[in-house]
């Protein structure tokens, strides 16, 4: 989807996607550094990257919507946390090497090959020692997504080179978004820079 559609998804007094922080994320509390750099990315309206700062982190919270940036801040602020935002294309940034110690990639499908260039970028930007905590809607949801852009436990190690993973797990996850309940089967990964 492009930015403007995201914006306009985004432009509500509603948080889309909830303010709760992904299950799995908070499941992953103990795993955390104590302190240290987290990326958000496509971080969207904050829910995850809001939680991490709350956690101790310091938050760089990255997406392309201009509305899902405000939203985020505002959330940041209702929970008296604080997060940078920067708004930017993921598939152009300049990534900084080996500079977070903590990386959230949550819920973006991507084409095949742009999304294992995204990867590579998420790999060499991990600090050695440094967590990816991954999300991703599992291929066997039926989904409005293109089938080609969701996940399969099978794709994550081809996906994760350069970073050795810890955990794979597959949940149904059942949530309010647009006002509706939906279930998803979701693929979740931690895996760490060595
Ligand atoms: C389904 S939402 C997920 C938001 C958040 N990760 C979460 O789990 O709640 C996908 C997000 O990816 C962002 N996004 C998609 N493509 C992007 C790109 N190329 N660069 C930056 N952000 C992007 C969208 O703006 C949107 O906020």
């Amino acid at each position: 989807m492009s930015v403007e559609t995201w914006d306009a998804r985004y432009a509500t007094e509603d948080y889309v996607f909830g303010t709760a922080p992904s299950p799995f994320l908070e499941a992953c509390r103990d795993r955390l550094p104590a302190t240290g750099r987290a990326l958000s990315l496509a971080d969207g309206e904050g829910r995850n990257g809001v939680w991490l700062a709350g956690q101790g982190l310091d938050v760089l919270t990255l997406d392309f919507s201009a509305e899902g940036l405000a939203k985020a801040r505002r959330l940041a602020a209702e929970r008296g946390v604080a997060i940078r935002t920067e708004q930017a294309d993921m598939l152009t940034w300049t990534w900084p090497d080996q500079s977070f110690d903590v990386v959230c990639a949550m819920n973006f499908h991507l084409p095949p090959a742009v999304r294992e260039d995204l990867f590579r970028r998420i790999a060499a930007t991990l600090a050695p020692g440094g967590l990816l905590l991954f999300e991703g809607i599992h291929a066997d949801t039926r989904d409005h997504h293109p089938p080609e852009t969701l996940f399969t436990e099978a794709m994550m190690p081809g996906l994760c080179d350069g970073l050795e993973i810890r955990e794979t797990i597959t949940r149904m996850e059942e949530r309010r978004m647009d006002g509706e309940m939906v279930v998803k089967k979701k693929l979740n990964v931690l895996a760490v820079k060595p």
